[in-house]
């Protein structure tokens, strides 16, 4: 009798089920894509999102890599008498699923938005209650990609609820990339490996280089002060699981050397790279900058590492990112509102990433290849010789960023 016990009760813990994986290899480098918010925050309509898919395939932006259109906040109408969300009505006459079908055709993907809480950020209805009944929703439209936001969530404990969203979309059976979006708070992560693909380390960002602006009970952050949280966590990031310093502001007002040293540093960082600016008008200084497919592949490079912040000198920052094959990009970042001239020792550079990758730049045994990735030039090799091999200057609130070819 007893054995028979122990053996119900066997059988009935195998039964348990096991946490749940998130979906797999959505996210094998950062995810790339645009989102209504930056640009359109609340105003957003079918044929807004129908232009700016049009755009991405017309200027190229999606053969460059940019996949994903994602509906941010406020596309929601009510749920319906079995608690199902439905599109607004007004903003989505044929429903979601029309918009889905569209992205599709086109080789797109389509984004949607919801939050953990009672209410989304903008006030339009949560997921609480209905994480499952959401997913199975967003699986019928056919989404791929969902961000979670974390606005009105008093009294919910993070980890709990985006397994909870991710085991949702687990369950509901199609693969739907899962970008988390609490803003860095309960530091995700230290946790969020198995759960989602990407999580926010950031407040908001906003359209301004190096300045916060501070509202009541909240505060965006410029470029700078983005780049200063996320550059504290690259031993966090790597295949399958990104640092999300926020989405694009390139094009959106900011001059066109701050836009570059904008993009730059996402790429450096291995970041989502998500624009936020509307495709459909577009400068050619903006899509120069958004399409430069040298810089993409320094983002998207394979070996998955988020680059180093190597040092400072003379007000100038120096960053190395390691790169599948044995290359390096390595970008100087002035963030300061004066050119800096800069004489270049390629021997100041020998180190080793000892936090992430363990691998060495060894310029002392090693010659690269320099490729400029803005001029899209070849600059000679690096010298094994211990002197000042070129002079600099960078600009004002701008980059030099190189590919260092291994030979
Ligand atoms: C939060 C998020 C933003 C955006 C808005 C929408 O502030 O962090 O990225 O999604 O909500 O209301």
């Amino acid at each position: 009798m007893q054995r028979i016990a122990l053996l119900c009760g066997m059988l009935a813990l195998l039964a348990l089920p096991l946490k749940a994986q998130k979906w797999e290899h959505l996210a094998d480098t950062p995810q790339m894509g645009w989102s209504t918010w930056n640009k359109f925050q609340g105003n957003i309509s079918e044929d807004i999102i129908k232009g700016i898919a049009d755009a991405m395939v017309e200027s190229g932006l999606r053969d460059a890599g940019y996949t994903y259109i994602n509906i941010d906040d406020c596309w929601h109408g009510q749920r319906d008498e079995n608690g199902f969300i439905q599109a607004d009505p007004a903003k989505f006459p044929n429903g979601m699923k029309a918009v889905a079908d569209y992205l599709h055709a086109k080789g797109l993907k389509l984004g949607i938005y919801s939050d953990a809480g009672t209410g989304t950020c903008a006030g339009m209805p949560g997921s609480l209650g209905h994480e499952y009944q959401d997913a199975i929703q967003y699986a019928r439209w056919g989404v791929d990609y969902l961000k979670y936001d974390w606005c009105n969530t008093t009294n919910i404990n993070p980890q709990g609820a985006y397994q909870l969203i991710s085991d949702s979309l687990r369950a509901a059976g199609r693969p739907i990339f899962l970008s988390m979006c609490e803003w860095g708070n309960s530091h995700p992560w230290r946790w969020a490996r198995e759960v989602g693909h990407s999580w926010r380390t950031t407040p908001d960002i906003w359209c301004d280089f190096d300045s916060l602006r501070i509202f009541p009970g909240y505060t965006q952050f410029g470029v700078m002060q983005c780049i200063q949280l996320n550059d504290t966590l690259r031993q966090y990031a790597g295949k399958g699981y990104w640092n999300d310093p926020d989405m694009l502001e390139v094009g959106n007002g900011m001059t066109e050397n701050e836009d570059r040293a904008h993009f730059t540093m996402w790429c450096m960082m291995a970041s989502p790279l998500i624009l936020g600016n509307d495709l459909r008008s577009m400068s050619d200084a903006t899509r120069n900058i958004i399409m430069n497919k040298e810089m993409i592949a320094i983002d998207q490079d394979t070996l998955g590492v988020q680059g180093l912040h190597f040092c400072d000198h003379d007000g100038l920052q120096f960053w190395f990112k390691p790169l599948a094959g044995g290359d390096w990009a390595f970008t100087i970042l002035n963030p300061t509102r004066k050119d800096i001239s800069y004489s270049l020792n390629w021997q100041d550079f020998n180190l080793t990433d000892s936090e992430v990758s363990r691998l060495s730049t060894t310029f002392n045994t090693r010659q690269y290849k320099v490729f400029n990735l803005w001029t899209h030039k070849m600059e000679g090799k690096t010298s094994l010789k211990n002197k000042v091999e070129r002079k600099l200057t960078v600009k004002a609130r701008d980059v030099i960023s190189y590919r260092l070819i291994a030979q």
